[in-house]
């Protein structure tokens, strides 16, 4: 279902009818759910995107198949392909984009109760959008932990290592340091699970960037109430969205659908502005 087709939320199926319906009091309640696509402008690669996508390129890191570079078994017994495309991805380098301002522009107006990621480049609360407000489902690169003794690990000493391209160890216990990125077979952060519950208030839920492909993650979408509309913002058609009579599917850059609502919306210069802070 794109533009045109009539929603009993929204009217029309389209951006003006959402910035209109944003406005409008019957919209306080807005839900994100982010994945990796709104980070590929900032210059991060996506996962699954045929050419330009992370799992694309790391044959380089002969892993026995992309994923194993995020499980924790693997990671255990090699920790080096893990650690390689950390220095790759680590913090400190990367922008927000556009689309991480608004959400910052949806927080400072009161409207965004919770910003769930998948993302793991901390670029939401680098984009001023409070912590409060964020759940990392994957976790993020923000701190670090030895994975035996569990005992934190030094920020500075793990910059130090990543940039170094060295294998930061626990100063107490010797093993492996892993941030705290859930990988796969680990369980997702209880700020999660208790999180999931508050999706039954959303009158709108914005998905952006994501293939929802990764689950449990990607089982929110499920939980937000009939009346509230999906709007499912990415380069292609994802999930179910579309099979709900209010789901709306705009399909485009993150940024440059961002840009159209925030014009939409009249909110385009304080989008510059919040955008230039970054
Ligand atoms: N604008 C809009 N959509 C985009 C853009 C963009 N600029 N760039 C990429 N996309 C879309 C892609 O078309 C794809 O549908 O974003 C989606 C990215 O999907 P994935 O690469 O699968 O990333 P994500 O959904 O975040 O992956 C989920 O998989 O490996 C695990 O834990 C990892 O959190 C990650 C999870």
């Amino acid at each position: 279902i794109g533009p045109g087709k009539q929603s009993s939320v929204l009217g029309a199926k389209d951006i003006p009818a959402l910035a209109k319906y944003i406005k409008s009091d019957g919209c306080k309640n807005v839900y994100v759910m982010l994945g990796a696509g709104v980070s590929t402008s900032a210059g991060i690669p996506d996962f699954r995107s045929p050419e330009t996508g992370l799992y694309a390129n790391l044959a380089r890191l002969n892993l026995p198949y992309p994923e194993a570079v995020f499980e924790i078994n693997f990671f255990k017994r090699n920790p080096q392909p893990f650690y390689a495309l950390a220095r790759e991805l680590y913090p400190g380098r990367f922008r927000p984009t556009p689309t991480h301002s608004f959400l910052k522009l949806l927080a400072d107006k009161s409207l965004l109760r919770i910003c769930f990621t998948q993302n793991i480049d901390t670029l939401e609360r680098r984009a001023g959008v409070p912590a409060s407000r964020i759940v990392e489902a994957h976790g993020s690169f923000a701190a670090q932990r030895c994975v035996a003794c569990r005992r934190p690990y030094d920020d500075a000493k793990m910059a130090t290592a990543v940039h170094a391209g060295r294998i930061p160890r626990c100063e107490t216990c010797n093993a492996l340091v892993k941030p705290d990125i859930v990988f796969f077979g680990e369980a997702l952060p209880e700020s999660f699970n208790s999180s999931v519950p508050a999706l039954r208030n959303a009158d709108l839920l914005l998905i952006m960037g994501t293939s929802l492909t990764v689950h449990p993650f990607a089982s929110l979408v499920d939980f937000v109430p009939l009346r509230c509309p999906r709007v499912l913002i990415n380069l292609d058609h994802v999930g179910d969205i579309g099979e709900r009579p209010d789901d709306v599917v705009l399909l485009g850059k993150c940024d440059d659908v961002v840009w159209d609502l925030a014009r939409e919306l009249g909110w385009e210069a304080e989008l510059e502005s919040a955008w230039a802070e970054t």
